[in-house]
This record gives structure tokens, sequence and C-alpha cells, in this order.
């Protein structure tokens, strides 16, 4: 890949996305990011990216951002869209584009998340056939999950939570991002299924004591159970499939840690970086 090879971030605007447009320019790539007409976080994306408007429900309507690409760095919002239409949308990727990365979940590298769940595995399992040089990055849980606690600490002192002990090797999301942009703009990445984690274990528990001394209040963990848990995770609209994956996952982790790996630092030369710093950077969205 050139220097100036165009790159097109989908889901550009979440949570990982704007990491990923400014990886990419830092490595010397033309961005486009793929943005919904209405988005309100548009303001998230940095300065130098191309914006292109274009909704993944209507395969025709990315023509444009994809003319010309070398690369993708593929997100696939599945908590706001269906896998309808993920089978056209990669026919029209595997038109234009060589590279592609792909953020899929641990869930698939664990063999926990089957294909026919119309998740991460759904789409690794297209990719793979497609003539693409594709590179999955199956992703621990994120720093920023550690979002979902902020309204509960702003407003008191006890986390009601389910799974405090469940114990996660969460990855900070920029460095997720580092690797797919490597992926995308160097070679040796093709056909990779890159298990991608943060540096330590820690439980939901330990991050919420972490987050506390980070401000400087004592906070305490409250377990909910399982049912109600689940119940207001389909009430706040997880397809229950989804809502019954990760409660079970998180039921598994509080026997057995998450699965780790060295891929951040192996893959971007930069070790991976750890919650207490992430919590620090995000100190006052927690006061
Ligand atoms: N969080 C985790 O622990 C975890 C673990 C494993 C894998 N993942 C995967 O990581 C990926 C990235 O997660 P994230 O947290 O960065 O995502 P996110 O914050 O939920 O962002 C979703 C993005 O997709 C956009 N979007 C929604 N509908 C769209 C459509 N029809 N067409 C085009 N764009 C659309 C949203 O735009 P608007 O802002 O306009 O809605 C937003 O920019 C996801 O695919 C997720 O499955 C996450």
């Amino acid at each position: 890949m050139t220097a100036r090879n165009v790159v097109l971030v989908t889901a550009a605007t979440g949570n990982v996305g704007p990491h990923a447009v400014a990886h990419l320019l830092d490595a010397g790539a033309r961005v486009r990011a793929l943005v919904l007409r209405d988005d309100p976080n548009i303001g998230r994306l940095p300065q130098g990216v191309e914006i292109c408007y274009g909704d993944l429900a209507e395969p025709d309507s990315l023509d444009e951002a994809l003319e010309g690409v070398d690369g993708v760095f593929l997100m696939w919002p599945f908590f706001a869209l269906p896998v309808d239409t993920a089978p056209a949308v990669l026919k029209k990727i595997e038109a234009k584009a060589r590279r592609v990365a792909f953020v899929s979940s641990v869930g698939v590298h664990i063999g926990l998340e089957p294909v026919d769940n119309n998740c991460h595995a759904y789409i690794e399992h297209l990719l793979e056939r497609t003539t693409l040089e594709w590179t999955f990055l199956r992703t621990t849980g994120f720093h920023c999950n550690a979002m979902g606690f902020a309204a509960q600490i702003r407003t008191g002192d006890v986390v009601r939570y389910p799974y405090g002990e469940a114990t996660r090797t969460s990855v900070d999301e920029s460095d997720l991002a580092a690797v797919g942009a490597k992926a995308l703009t160097s070679d040796g990445h093709a056909r990779k299924k890159y298990l991608v984690s943060g540096p330590e274990e820690l439980s939901q528990a330990e991050q919420v004591r972490i987050i506390g001394e980070v401000i400087g209040r004592e906070l305490s963990w409250q377990d909910v159970e399982h049912g109600a848990a689940r119940q207001a995770m389909v009430d706040s609209g997880w397809p229950p499939s989804y809502a019954d994956g990760a409660l079970d996952y998180f039921a598994t982790l509080t026997k057995e840690p998450e699965v780790g790996s060295n891929v951040v630092e192996e893959v971007t030369g930069t070790p991976a970086r750890n919650f207490r710093s992430w919590a620090a950077e995000r100190a006052d969205a927690f006061r």
C-alpha cells in the first residue's frame, strides 16, 4: 500500500471510529469516514478526514464512498442494524477494495459465538469467502465499556450491574484502532485472526474501584441478578440472543478470566494501555 492510498472507515463516529481515523491519518493514508446524514456525532471526527454520507442498510448508498478505496476499516453497528444487507455490502467492498480490517469479537475466538447468531462470526464467515485480504480483530471488551457505569457513579457511590467478579482483559479502543490501521497500511496481516486485548486482567468491580481512586471517591459494586439484568438489556434494545450471549459469557468470566494476548505491542510496537490510564483521561465523565 502506498502512503496516500484511500481507506474508508465505517461506524466512524462511534467509540472506535474516530481513533481509527486518527491512526490512519497518522500513517499517511487518505481517510474517508462513512457517516449517516443525520449523525449527531460527526464532531468527534479528527480534522483531515473526508466525510462520505452512506448507510450500511442501503448498499447502493456506499458507491461514492468506495470509489478508489484500497482498504476498509470495517465495523458493523450490530445493535443499530441487522446483518441482512451485509452480503451486499461486502460484495460492494470486494469490487473496489483490496484490504479489510474487520472489528470482530473474542466470542468468535473462543468459539462462543455461532455463525447463525448473525453477529461477528457471520461477517467473518462472509469475508472468508471473498478474495479480499482480510484481517480479523477479535477484540475483548473496550475500556470505554466502563462509560456504562458513569451515570451511576456521577449520582452515587454504588454501581449496580451484573457479574462484578467477571474478569476481563479489556483493551483501549485507541489501541484496537491502531492495530487495524497497521493491518491496512502495512504488509503481513492478510488472513490473520488477531486476538486483541489489553495488558491486564481486571474484574468489573476492580475497574470501578480504580475509577473511584482516580476521582478520589470510594466506590462499591452491587451485583444485579442475571434475569433482571437480561430484562433490562432487552428493554433497552439488545436483541435477546445478544443479551443471552453477553450474560452467559460474563458468568463464565467469574470462574475463568478472559483470554488475552500481546498483539497490540506485537503489531504496533507500542505497549497496550492499561485501564487506569484510560480512566484518568476520562475522569471528568465520572465526576
Ligand atoms: N464494546 C465491546 O466490548 C465490543 C466487543 C467486541 C466487538 N465490538 C465491536 O466493535 C465495533 C465498534 O464498536 P463501537 O462501540 O465503536 O460502535 P458504536 O459506538 O456503537 O458506533 C456505531 C456507529 O455506527 C454508526 N451507524 C449506525 N447505523 C448505521 C448505518 N445504518 N450505516 C452506517 N453507520 C451506522 C453509528 O452512527 P450514529 O452515531 O449516527 O448512530 C456509529 O457511528 C462494533 O462492530 C462492535 O460489534 C465491541
